[in-house]
C-alpha cells in the first residue's frame, strides 16, 4: 500500500494539515499537487503554531522528502519567505525538491487577481487574491511561466518581455493604472530563480521511482472537493483540481498507483468566501462553533462561515474521489450543544435531492434535511489522557452515535479522529498502520 491520497470533503479547512503531519510520520514522501498559497495548513507542536501555505507539511518530520509537484502553482518570493521562517524555527528544508514543471505566479497574476474580482461586482468569487486564478488561466492558456523558466535568466527574460505588455495592456483594459516595470520583475524573479534553483528538478520520476521501490507516499491535497473548478460549486471555487484524480497528474505519476484515499470530514461544515452553502448556521450556534473552532483563515484571517455537517456534501465528494476511509477533524468543537444536527438530503420542492445540483440557483432552492442527534460534554484533559489510551470505547456516547451515524451514512469507517488541536490528540482507529 505505497501511496496515500488525503482529499478535503467539504469547503477546504477541513484540518488537513493535522492528518497530513500526522500520517506524515509513517510516510517516505509527501507530495503537493495541486493549489499554491491560497492554502494554509496550521500544524500545533509542542506549544508552537506551524502555518504552512506551500511546503507540504511533512517538512515538518525530519527524514521525509517534501515534494511541491507539477500541478501547484509557485509564488517564489512567498515560498522562499516560508523556507526562511522554518529554517530560523530549526526545521530542515533540505528535503525539499519542486517541480521544473509547476507555474509560477508573477505580480501580474495577483493584480489581475484583483482586477477580475473588481469587475466582477455584485459576484465577487472571494478569492483569497493570491494571484491562483490568473495563473492557472496563463497555465491552460500557454501563457504561464513555469519553474524551469524561472531558474534560468536568459529564458526568462525572453518569456517576460513578451508577457509583460501584454499583461500591462490587460490591466489597462480593466482599468488598473498601475505600471509593471519588466526591468524590476526580471531582476526580482531571476533572484528568486538562483535560490530555489537547488530544489528545482523533474519530481514526477523520482516520486515513481519511490513509489516502485514501494516507499510511503503521501499525496496532500489542498482545498476541498467542494472548491473543484469541475465538480465544485463553480463559479464559487478555486481554479484547480480538488479531486483524488488529479494527485496522480498534479504529481506526475500514474493513477494506477492510488490506491487509498482518505477524505477529510470535519464534524461540521465551513466555508470561506461567497457561494452557497446549504446547512449553514446564521444563529448563535453558527457564532460558537465558529469561535470555539477558531474558523477564521490562516491565509487571509477571514471568518469563516459555520454550519451543520452536510452528507449530501461528504457523500458527493466520496464519490468523486473514491475514498476508502474517512478522517474526522475538530468533532471536539462540537462539545457541550445539547443537540446535534446533520444534514441527509436535500428537499427542492418536494423531491429529494442527495447529490449537488450544478446549476446554483437549483442549489439555492435546495433546503437541508437534518437528523437530530444528542451532544456530549466537553472532553475534560483527564478524559482526553483516557480516550487516547484506550480508544473508541472511552469516548464519550454520544459522540460515537455520531460517528457511528455518519459512517453508516457513508458507507465508510472513521479510520481516524481529532480531537484537538494538539499534535498527539488523533485517535487512530485503523486496524493497521499503513
Ligand atoms: P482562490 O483559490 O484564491 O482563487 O479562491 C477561490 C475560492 O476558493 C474562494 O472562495 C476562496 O476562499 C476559496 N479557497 C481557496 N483556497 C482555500 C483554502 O485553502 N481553504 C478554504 N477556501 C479556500
Amino acid at each position: 500500500m505505497p501511496a496515500l491520497v488525503i482529499i478535503g470533503s467539504q469547503w477546504g479547512d477541513e484540518g488537513k494539515g493535522k492528518i497530513v503531519d500526522f500520517l506524515a510520520e509513517e510516510s517516505d514522501v509527501v507530495v503537493r499537487f495541486q493549489g499554491g498559497n491560497n492554502a494554509g495548513h496550521s500544524v500545533k507542536i509542542g506549544e508552537e503554531l506551524f502555518a504552512l501555505h506551500l511546503v507540504p507539511s511533512g517538512i515538518l518530520r525530519p527524514g521525509k522528502m517534501a515534494v511541491i509537484g507539477n500541478g501547484v502553482v509557485i509564488d517564489p518570493g512567498v515560498l522562499l519567505d516560508e523556507l526562511e521562517k522554518l529554517e530560523k524555527r530549526s526545521v530542515s528544508v533540505e528535503n525539499l525538491r519542486i517541480s521544473d514543471r509547476a507555474h509560477v505566479i508573477m505580480p501580474y497574476h495577483k493584480m489581475l487577481d484583483d482586477a477580475e474580482e473588481r469587475m466582477r461586482a455584485g459576484a465577487k468569487v472571494g478569492t483569497t487574491g493570491r494571484g491562483i486564478g490568473p495563473s492557472y488561466s496563463d497555465k491552460v492558456a500557454r501563457l504561464g511561466v513555469r519553474m524551469c523558466d524561472l531558474v534560468d535568466e536568459k529564458v526568462l527574460r525572453e518569456r517576460l518581455e513578451f508577457l509583460v505588455p501584454l499583461k500591462q495592456r490587460i490591466l489597462n483594459a480593466y482599468g488598473d493604472t498601475a505600471r509593471l516595470d519588466l526591468e524590476s520583475i526580471c531582476r526580482e524573479y531571476s533572484d528568486y530563480g538562483r535560490r530555489l534553483a537547488k530544489y528545482v528538478m523533474d519530481t514526477g520520476p523520482m516520486v515513481t521511482e519511490a513509489l516502485t521501490a514501494k516507499k510511503r507516499v503521501l499525496f496532500e491535497g489542498a482545498q476541498g472537493s467542494m472548491l473543484d473548478i469541475d465538480h465544485g460549486t463553480y463559479p464559487f471555487v478555486t481554479s484547480s483540481q480538488t479531486v483524488a484524480g488529479n494527485a496522480a497528474s498534479g504529481s506526475g505519476v500514474s493513477p494506477l498507483w492510488l490506491d487509498e484515499v482518505f477524505g477529510i470530514v470535519k464534524a461540521y461544515t465551513t466555508r470561506v468566501g461567497a457561494g452557497p452553502f446549504p446547512s449553514e448556521l446564521m444563529d448563535d450556534i453558527g457564532k460558537h462553533i465558529a469561535d470555539k473552532g477558531g474558523e477564521f483563515g490562516t491565509t487571509t484571517g477571514r471568518a469563516r462561515r459555520c454550519g451543520w455537517l452536510d452528507l449530501v456534501v461528504t457523500k458527493y465528494s466520496s464519490a468523486l474521489s473514491g475514498f476508502t476511509g474517512v478522517a474526522m477533524t475538530k468533532i471536539d468543537v462540537l462539545g457541550g450543544l445539547d443537540e446535534l444536527k446533520i444534514c441527509t438530503h436535500y428537499n427542492l420542492d418536494g423531491v429529494k435531492v442527495t447529490t449537488i445540483p450544478a446549476d446554483l440557483r437549483v442549489l439555492d432552492r435546495c433546503r437541508p434535511e437534518y437528523s437530530t442527534l444528542r451532544g456530549w460534554d466537553d472532553i475534560e484533559p483527564a478524559r482526553m489522557d483516557r480516550i487516547l489510551a484506550e480508544g473508541f470505547s472511552a469516548l464519550p456516547r454520544n459522540m460515537r452515535k455520531y460517528i457511528r451515524f455518519v459512517e453508516k451514512q457513508m458507507g465508510l469507517r472513521v479510520v481516524l479522529l481529532g480531537l484537538g488541536r494538539r499534535r498527539n490528540e488523533i485517535l487512530d482507529l485503523r486496524r493497521k498502520k499503513w
